[in-house]
């Protein structure tokens, strides 16, 4: 079986996988950053190389200023206590999205992090936090315009390559799969860029229930795609 090199994860469900279960909506996103651990875990077993995940979205603001606390703790939690975990594993742990809005400490933690595992050469482990991909594309933009202006750059020089080098996945592969759970088919602002060749597997399990079985048949899916990248391929019979 082909092993996806870059595996792009929507975690999403946390809220309806509380609800089925009679728990507040917390403790759904809670079961779902541990999930986060074990996922990692099984990936980088299986062979996959990058896994990034859809934390906390720019429009994740607007949810009701509790859970953005909640979600916001876990977040802080999980810099704090992944980083000897992360040397355990050997995983390399970058962000993505802007983190200049988040609390002073929040950022803190988030840069310690990033730099003690910038080392690391296990899995390239990338969580999105207030990431949307319109505003990871105007924040480029603008860069791009200034270096322009100040003639770091050529208008005639820009091409894709140039492109994807001032967004915030720079050093990522494009993902060669992306996974959204819990029966959602959009994409949500999430590497628009990024997934321009990306297969799609959409699962109804809700993220916190996510597991083994369900990222080995999304690989079992991935492996029944054929990826044309827009070219006809062409069988006897066609020509
Ligand atoms: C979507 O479920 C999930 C989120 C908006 C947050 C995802 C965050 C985590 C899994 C925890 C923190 C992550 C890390 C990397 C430690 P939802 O709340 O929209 O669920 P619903 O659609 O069922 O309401």
């Amino acid at each position: 079986m082909e092993i996806p090199v870059h595996i792009a994860i929507i975690m999403d469900g946390n809220g309806r996988w509380a609800k089925a279960h009679g728990l507040a909506r917390n403790v759904g996103h809670a079961r779902g950053s541990k999930n986060v651990e074990k996922v990692c875990e099984m990936a980088w077993h299986m062979g996959v190389k990058y896994l990034t995940v859809y934390a906390f979205s720019t429009e994740n603001w607007s949810r009701p200023q509790a859970e953005v606390e909640a979600l916001m703790k876990l977040l802080r939690n999980y810099m704090k206590s992944s980083i000897k975990k992360a040397q355990k594993n050997n995983m390399k742990i970058r962000v993505i999205g802007d983190i200049s809005i988040l609390s002073e400490d929040l950022q803190t933690s988030i840069l310690t992090l990033i730099d003690a595992t910038k080392q690391n050469t296990g899995l390239n482990f990338t969580i999105a936090i207030n990431y949307g991909s319109r505003d990871e594309m105007t924040r480029a933009m603008k860069k791009i315009a200034v270096d322009c202006l100040e003639q770091k750059l050529q208008v005639a020089d820009i091409d894709e390559a140039t492109i994807a080098s001032y967004l915030d996945t720079e050093e990522l592969p494009d993902p060669d799969l992306l996974i959204r759970t819990s029966g959602e088919l959009r994409l949500s602002n999430y590497l628009l860029w990024q997934l321009a060749y990306t297969e799609f597997y959409f699962t109804d399990v809700y993220w916190p229930e996510f597991g083994e079985t369900e990222l080995r048949a999304a690989i079992a899916r991935y492996n029944q795609q054929e990826r044309r990248y827009g070219k006809v391929v062409l069988s006897e019979g066609d020509r």
